[in-house]
């Protein structure tokens, strides 16, 4: 397989500094090429899987292997989306795009394919503008650019079109699986919406909390594009939808019982 992700677990300590488990157990296999999303509740460890994949944070026992290869830090191969969209202050839009990819080519040429995806995300005329004057939507955008002009055989989005409307999330869903088809790129991506992640991928991952565990592993083989399939998308959707809500209401009743037990 071309991502294995091996026996992971990650703990971290909490303020009595106790070790937490917050990833427990992950076994993953994901064939190149694969697009597989990852759901589950809010602190079930989905960013710090990501971040894991991506080599930026460590596990505390487990690997993971790229095409044969254990991930110990960031690589050229894995272009990754964070949460926040995590831009350089103190570049311009065309520059945060430019930064990580004048190592690998002439200024000209990298100018030429951050043109391309900002236009892609609709930023064309946003070039010579800061980040703080973008809305966050905007700065979202910008980052998905910068990702996709390094053109990383490995795509790992955590919430990427979290912060956009409605009308920008399709266009974007449209030019996300246009590029997935046309460069087989291996994606991961993290989303809370159930639809989106039936609508784009192969493959779903639910996640279950404390600690952090795969619950679910969902084929979607349903053929695309998937909007001549609404019918068959909704039930997926319901099938997944009630699953998702046991672990959603466990996670709030133990916020409820820890806040009248203080
Ligand atoms: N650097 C850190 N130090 C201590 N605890 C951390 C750290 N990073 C994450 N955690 C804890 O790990 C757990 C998982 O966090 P993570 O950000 O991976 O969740 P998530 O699934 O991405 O949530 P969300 O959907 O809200 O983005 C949380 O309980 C969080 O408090
Ligand atoms: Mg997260």
């Amino acid at each position: 397989m071309f991502i294995e992700i091996d026996e992971v677990n990650k703990q971290y300590n909490d303020k009595e500094n106790q070790p937490v488990d917050v990833l427990k157990d992950i076994n993953l296999s994901i064939a190149k090429g694969q697009f597989v999303s990852i759901l589950g509740p809010s602190g079930c460890g989905k960013s710090t899987l990501l971040s894991i994949v991506a080599g930026l944070t460590k596990t505390t026992s487990g690997k993971i292997l790229i095409d044969g290869k254990s991930i110990t830090k960031p690589g050229k191969d894995r272009g990754m989306v964070f949460q926040q969209a995590a831009l350089f202050p103190w570049l311009t839009v065309m520059e945060n795009v430019t930064f990580p990819l004048k190592k690998e080519m002439k200024k000209k040429d990298a100018e030429e394919s951050a043109l391309k995806y900002l236009q892609m995300v609709q930023l064309g005329k946003y070039l010579s503008h800061y980040p703080h004057e973008l809305s966050g939507g905007m700065q979202q955008r910008v980052a998905i650019a910068r990702a996709l002009a390094m053109n990383p055989e490995t795509l790992l989005m955590d919430e990427p079109f979290g912060a956009l409307d409605e009308q920008t999330r399709s266009r974007l869903h449209l030019q996300l699986e246009n590029i997935w088809t046309e460069t087989k790129k291996t994606i991961l991506f993290v989303t809370h919406s159930i639809s989106e992640s039936i609508k784009l991928s192969d493959r779903i991952i639910v996640m279950g909390t404390k600690p952090g565990t795969i619950l679910q592993d969902i084929t979607v083989d349903l053929p695309r594009p998937r909007e001549d399939y609404k019918k068959e998308m909704l039930e997926i959707e319901d099938h997944i939808m009630s699953y998702l809500k046991k672990e959603i209401d466990k996670v709030v009743s133990e916020e409820l019982e820890y806040a009248n037990s203080h």
